[in-house]
């Protein structure tokens, strides 16, 4: 008998870099159109596996008793779940009014939840990784600039929560980036030393090396200088 190979759809993952995707949804919170709702504000993406599950339950709590934070540095979040809009809203409120986690009590989650039970939306960012389950999203975090661009994604897997502490901080670091045209090193906070681009030219770098830039060389590609805490906090609470 003769061989039927079945051609899998090519499926495009957006990457750092390219445009949002964009699409309309029904959400928790009334229908959306991203990113354009979002134009001049930070947003953060985020998938969940699906509704009613214990791993993505701590991790509704922990976002939302975090989303004041967020908010204040000019960034909103909007979650995905593949799931219908009424299992949402029941999640929601079973997590409200019987779920607990690290102390966080009576958490109501204020922020989009997504309805994409056709997973369309979810396929259209890479989110369904059929490697790890066909039907289920993997943890997705798409970070998306004023300009909807998108600039940063991680992926966790199935049951792996999200460190939403470590989310905050590539927000911090964006923004830092952007602000003061610098890089941030490993596991870099507000007030740390920032890195300075390495030199452009065989010039800049014996002008490094011999102490005429105001910053610190180990080599002359190898540079950080002193960013006051302060002005880098003011500089993240803009919007
Ligand atoms: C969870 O959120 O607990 C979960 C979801 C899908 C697979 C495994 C764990």
């Amino acid at each position: 008998m003769e061989e039927v190979t079945v051609q899998e759809p090519v499926v495009s993952m957006p990457r750092i870099g390219d445009k949002a995707p964009s699409f309309k949804a029904i959400t928790t919170q009334g229908d959306i159109n991203f990113p354009e709702d979002y134009s001049g504000r930070w947003v953060i993406l985020f998938s969940h596996p699906a509704d009613f599950t214990p791993v993505c339950s701590s991790e509704f709590i922990t976002f939302a008793s975090m989303e004041d934070q967020f908010k204040e540095a000019g960034c909103d979040l909007v979650g995905l779940s593949i799931d219908g809009l009424y299992s949402h809203i029941a999640w929601l409120r079973t997590i409200k009014e019987k779920l607990s986690y690290n102390g966080h009590t009576n958490v109501e989650v204020n922020f989009p939840l997504i309805e994409d039970i056709t997973m369309n939306i979810a396929k259209q960012y890479g989110m369904i990784q059929p490697g790890e389950d066909t039907t289920k999203a993997v943890r997705a975090v798409f970070f998306i600039d004023p300009k909807g661009m998108i600039r940063t994604i991680i992926y966790y897997p199935l049951s792996l929560g999200r460190n939403f502490d470590e989310l905050y901080r590539v927000l911090q670091a964006l923004k830092t980036a952007d602000e003061f045209g610098v890089a941030t090193p490993a596991d870099w906070r507000p007030g740390d030393d920032v890195i300075v681009g390495p030199a452009g030219s065989c010039g800049a770098a014996k002008d490094r090396m011999d102490g005429k830039e105001d910053m610190t060389c180990q080599d002359w590609f190898f540079c950080s200088k002193k960013m006051d805490k302060d002005k880098v906090l003011k500089a993240i609470a803009k919007k």
